[in-house]
């Protein structure tokens, strides 16, 4: 499988690694080589730890990367770069020149999903995208392949990485949060642009995806209540240690029929809910329908290793001919989506944070 991928950072990198690291393996798995054929980039010329094999045209030029795609006749684009509106316009360009797509942008599926999906259906092309939300904890493929659709769905998860890991440091080891945060940059586990994690957004794209998946219809991030970590103070850790509890940055959404209530925020959670006991850069997310009951999965949400292998069991699924992961392809009513009062399991939004 001849491969493009747009993005040579944190989890493109990485998976230049596995690639070079399992590419026998693989070919015995699926009957087929993977090989990288062209990387777009902004900077080609950065210093990088990523094994790209001899011929792989390295560009930070959309038109010669696609021209090189195209020669090469690359199967897959992998889109590990980020942004909604590049994303968008790359993933249709690829889809469009007969390519399937794998991505790991949650601001692209959270904004342009539905058009997404749609393009890659009347092209006759699969989108995966497990990558998009919990990193290595394969939640994607539990709510669009394991859960059974039903009329109402619960989600409550911490899906930041970022979020987790300053909140522990905070409360297990007193670091203050800007120090917090500068570890976690440090070992990649924030975005890019970190204001995106602490303010809520990224939980609020990947919930937005989780709950499109739950809904049958394309729900978007810009209409999810939002409340980030920055408000997060060492009163608010106390009061949750009296409380036998711990400050998460919980994600959560109840869909029922057509509408949808959703939100995302600090809350205190108890130590004896699997949310609470979840530490570091630990993801986690439980899903309750009927009459399944509630299913909870909980791993490394984020970061190179996790992050990158998520992309590769997609490619592999791809290589070994199965179906994509169905995305919606018609949006829901904004009118049917209202903010969520309270997540439920004895979880509480702190208070004092604007609502
Ligand atoms: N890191 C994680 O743990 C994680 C987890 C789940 C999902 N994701 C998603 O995975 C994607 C990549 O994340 P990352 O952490 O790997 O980011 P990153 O380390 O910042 O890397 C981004 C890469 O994309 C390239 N790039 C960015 N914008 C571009 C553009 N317009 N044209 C061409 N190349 C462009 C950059 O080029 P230069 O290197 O030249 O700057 C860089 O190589 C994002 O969508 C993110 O949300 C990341």
């Amino acid at each position: 499988m001849r491969i493009a991928m747009i993005g040579l950072g944190t989890v493109g990198a990485g998976l230049a690694r596995l690639i070079d690291a399992q590419g026998p393996r693989l070919r015995e798995q699926t009957g087929r080589s993977f090989e990288l054929a062209a990387v777009l980039v902004r900077d080609p010329r950065k210093p990088r730890e990523a094994p790209l094999p001899p011929g792989c045209v390295v560009t930070a030029d959309p038109e010669a990367f696609f021209a090189a795609a195209s020669g090469a006749t690359a199967d897959v684009l992998v889109e590990v770069a980020g942004g909604a509106a590049p994303g968008r316009g790359f993933a249709l360009r690829a889809l469009r020149a007969g390519m399937h797509l794998v991505t790991a942008n949650k601001a692209m599926l959270a904004a342009h999903g539905a058009e997404v999906a749609a393009a890659a259906q009347q092209a006759g092309r699969e989108l995966f995208f497990e990558a998009s939300v919990c990193g290595g904890v394969p939640v994607v493929a539990a709510l669009a392949r394991a859960v059974p659709p039903a009329d109402r769905t619960g989600l409550l998860g911490v899906v930041n990485g970022t979020c987790n890991f300053i909140l522990s440091a905070m409360a297990e080891r007193g670091t203050p949060y800007a120090s917090a945060l500068a570890e976690a940059q440090r070992l990649g586990y924030a975005e890019a642009d970190p204001t995106f994690d602490v303010s809520g957004r990224d939980s609020a794209e990947k919930l937005a995806i989780l709950a499109s998946l739950a809904a049958g219809r394309a729900i978007q991030a810009d209409w999810v209540a939002t409340t980030g970590i920055t408000g997060v103070t060492p009163a608010h850790l106390a009061e949750a240690r009296a409380h036998r509890c711990a400050v998460r940055l919980i994600a959560a959404a109840r869909i029922d029929g057509p509408r949808a209530a959703l939100r995302v925020g600090p809350a205190f959670t108890p130590l004896d809910h699997p949310l609470g006991r979840l530490s570091g850069p630990q993801n986690g997310l439980a899903v309750r329908a009927e009459p399944m009951g509630e299913v909870f999965l909980s791993g490394p949400g984020a970061g190179a290793g996790p992050t990158a292998s998520a992309v590769l069991s997609d490619l592999r699924l791809l290589g070994s001919g199965g179906p994509g992961t169905p995305f919606p392809t018609t949006t829901a009513s904004r009118a049917d989506i209202t903010p969520l009062e309270e997540p439920g399991g004895g979880i509480r939004w702190l208070s004092g944070d604007g609502r």
